[in-house]
């Protein structure tokens, strides 16, 4: 009785859109039910289904006439007049295209992250779309995996702050505001650990890698409010996502609490079979949705099996009320049934605001990063005439990046266009793009390079060489493009690369053959404008690599935050070269490397320079000792030693030096973007709550464990001294 008791104390009372979907789920029909759980690709096409009450959602339908007419059919032929819910992967903007996510997660600036997704919602609802599938939460650690382009790279900190960042942007203070777009977590789970970067891949993650590596950016995003979540094409030790009740229901409901609505990836419940887990698509559907699904993107076994699988007793009722209940919590979130149509003049008036295009423009210049600038060559503040090349420079289409279906090239503001209006240039392209192999213009590039007071040389990929399906073994620049850059440093001019790419390529050697590097992740619509700005001195870039950069792609997969070997290197490693001839065969004292390419990556993570220096001091704890309920607080001298004001991010990495599982060599766990005038200094502080150095132990209990730990303040994840302290 007591019991009984407390429990209804405790309830929550109901809220209004929970009596809303009681009231409305009481009324259909098993058929009308599965109808909701069934989103198809299509527009106005679909009106007739939609008016028998079988589609829950639609995506890829952009035109705001053809949205009406499929709602109308929806809400006014239907027999309870449930809204569509329309979708559309808005990934790093609607119209305005901003870099894609990698180049997000390399500015460090979790700000303009969120700016840029509410441009992007405020953008795609005035064509009718309330819900993204973005952010793509996936970490990744090889860059052979074309999929890299799309996430926030390898660090699970900075994953957390970027998907965060998304969510907050896309979904706005309150869903029902018509500019409020449903954000979707995307993809649960592991999908980026594909084996040897192949895209679709199985993976074998650990359960204690999950939780401490993979889960983090999920459990943070769904805590703060993401309304869906999209299960993965690949199967985790043999368990395919999009039917694994214990990442579905076991983690996702019952361990973190999370009430959104679940959908499976595009037919990733009808792959089921392919897999092997499923014998058929009635099989899979029993699967998927006792596994936790809610609505099933484009297998089409759903609508088909549902209502057999329930008569058979296979699925119950219950299940599907869950599903349906969630799918029409989020309409009634959104306000759809208030307000089912779209505005028809409304996305002329949006698309390609002023005010979006410079918030690309700033985002794009945050996002570029100085690989190397040997003799302050850049910024070419004083050149006059410089010859412009190569295939990335005028590629209106391909500096949009992957998935950026609704960007128009149009719009896009090339780097050649864009310095034209700053410098006299002779353009000659070199090469029609990036896989070409043709040569025979090369002399007359050359040849422009010698008239030039400096030559900017824009290499890099196509947008179709990333993304999904889009995995490389090679990560060389593509085609004739290092023999490119080649060819224009024999002129003996000052040399400026720009690679403009959807992942970290290998260029090392390429960095060899020129004077300065910038590197741009598909910087997007204004991605001209924010590279010209940054060439020309008007700009200082402060971008960082959310990723390592590899020497050679047989390092893939190669991270910061690695468990430390038994062997770790200590730079006294033998290389191919010093090996004799027959020499006997030894591994005492042999640590964990390669031959030919040495024990280090090419650049760390955290990695980028400036057109000004910044000198780091020795960081400091306030205090060397402290409790599992402190803070620790901890602190560094930064001094801008250079001529430019510019803004340094500022990394602190930690070390949890012993514990019952072996723990990371470092991790992420703060950064802050400074911004100092020349000469001037600050103290950069940072205050880390003790909780957050918990992680999962043999136990798999996520605690903190007691003992010693060192701390780095510093400007990328291979530099700086530590300093110790202690956890009681
Ligand atoms: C991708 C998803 C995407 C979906 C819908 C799939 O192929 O894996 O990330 O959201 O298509 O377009």
């Amino acid at each position: 009785m007591a019991a009984t008791l407390f429990a209804v104390a405790c309830s929550a009372p109901k809220s209004e859109i929970d009596r809303k979907v009681d009231d409305l789920l009481a009324q259909m029909t098993l058929h009308e039910k599965v109808g909701q759980m069934n989103q198809l690709s299509g527009g106005a096409w679909l009106a007739d289904q939609a008016a028998k009450g079988e589609v829950g959602s639609i995506l890829n339908c952009v035109d705001p006439a053809e949205i009406n007419a499929v709602q109308k059919a929806a809400v006014e032929q239907s027999r309870l007049g449930i809204p569509i819910l329309v979708s559309r992967d808005v990934i790093h903007g609607f119209r305005t295209i901003f870099p894609i996510p990698l180049g997000l997660a390399a500015t460090f600036d979790p700000e303009i992250v969120e700016e840029g997704a509410r441009i992007a919602a405020v953008e795609a609802t005035a064509s009718g779309v309330r819900w993204t599938f973005s952010p793509m939460l996936d970490v990744a650690r090889d860059p052979r995996w074309g999929r890299v382009a799309e996430g926030s790279g390898e660090d699970p900190y900075l994953d957390v702050q970027m998907g965060v960042a998304m969510v907050k942007g896309y979904q706005g203070e309150d869903l029902s505001d018509p500019t409020a777009m449903a954000a979707c977590i995307k993809h649960f789970v592991g999908y980026g650990a594909a084996e040897g970067g192949r895209d679709y891949n199985s993976t074998m993650i650990s359960e204690r890698s999950l939780r401490n590596t993979y889960f983090p950016a999920f459990k943070a995003t769904a805590e703060a409010g993401a309304a869906t979540l999209m299960t993965s094409f690949n199967e985790i030790d043999g368990i395919p996502s999009t039917g694994n009740k214990w990442l579905l229901k076991d983690i996702l409901r019952d361990e973190w609490g999370w009430e959104g609505m679940v959908v499976t990836d595009w037919n990733s419940a009808g792959e089921m079979i392919a897999h092997g887990f499923s014998r058929d698509l009635k099989h899979t559907t029993e699967q998927a949705v006792n596994a936790g699904v809610d609505m099933d993107m484009m297998s089409y076994g759903f609508i088909q099996y549902i209502e057999e699988l329930v008569k058979e007793g296979k699925i119950s009722e219950s299940e599907i009320d869950r599903a349906v209940r969630n799918i029409l919590k989020l309409k009634f979130e959104l306000g759809l049934f208030e307000n089912p149509y779209v505005d028809e003049t409304l996305s002329a008036k949006v698309d390609y605001a002023p005010e979006h295009l410079a918030a690309a423009k700033q985002t794009a210049i945050e996002s570029a990063i100085l690989l190397q600038n040997k003799g302050n060559v850049l910024p070419l503040d004083k050149a006059k005439t410089i010859l412009v090349t190569g295939p990335l420079a005028d590629a209106p289409h391909d500096q949009l990046g992957t998935w950026a279906f609704d960007g128009q090239k149009e719009h896009t503001v090339t780097p050649l266009a864009a310095l034209r209006k700053e410098y006299n240039v002779i353009w000659e392209p070199g090469l029609a793009y990036s896989r070409d192999r043709n040569k025979s213009s090369f002399a007359k590039v050359r040849a422009a390079a010698s008239r030039a007071d400096a030559a900017v040389v824009f290499v890099g990929e196509e947008a179709i060489l990333s993304g999904e399906a889009h995995s490389l073994s090679n990560l060389n620049l593509q085609g004739a493009q290092s023999e490119l850059i080649a060819e224009v440093a024999k002129a003996g001019k000052p040399v400026v690369v720009v690679v403009i790419a959807g992942r970290p390529l290998t260029i090392e050697r390429d960095l060899a053959n020129c004077d300065a590097m910038l590197y741009s992740f598909h910087p997007g619509t204004m991605g001209g404008p924010a590279l010209a700005d940054l060439i020309k001195g008007k700009a200082v870039p402060s971008g960082k690599t959310p990723m390592t950069f590899l020497r050679d792609a047989g390092q893939a997969p190669f991270y910061y935050n690695h468990n430390n070997s038994g062997r770790p290197c200590n730079g006294t490693e033998t290389l191919l070269e010093d090996i004799p001839a027959e020499a006997g065969q030894t591994s005492l004292g042999c640590t964990s490397y390669y031959l030919d390419t040495g024990y280090g990556p090419h650049l760390p993570f955290g990695y980028g320079l400036s057109y000004t220096t910044f000198e780091y001091g020795a960081p400091a704890v306030a205090e060397p000792v402290v409790g599992k309920d402190d803070v620790v607080k901890a602190s560094v001298e930064l001094k801008n030693t250079g001529k430019y004001e510019a803004t340094e991010v500022v990394q602190l990495y930690v070390r949890d030096l012993v514990g019952s599982v072996v723990r990371p060599v470092k991790e992420l766990k703060g950064f802050r973007r400074v911004t100092l005038a020349p000469g001037e200094s600050a103290n950069v502080e940072f205050e880390l709550p003790v909780s957050d150095l918990a992680f999962w132990n043999i136990d798999m209990e996520y605690v903190v464990e007691p003992g010693d730990f060192q701390l780095w303040i510093a400007g990328d994840s291979a530099s700086g001294a530590p300093v110790g302290f202690i956890v009681r």
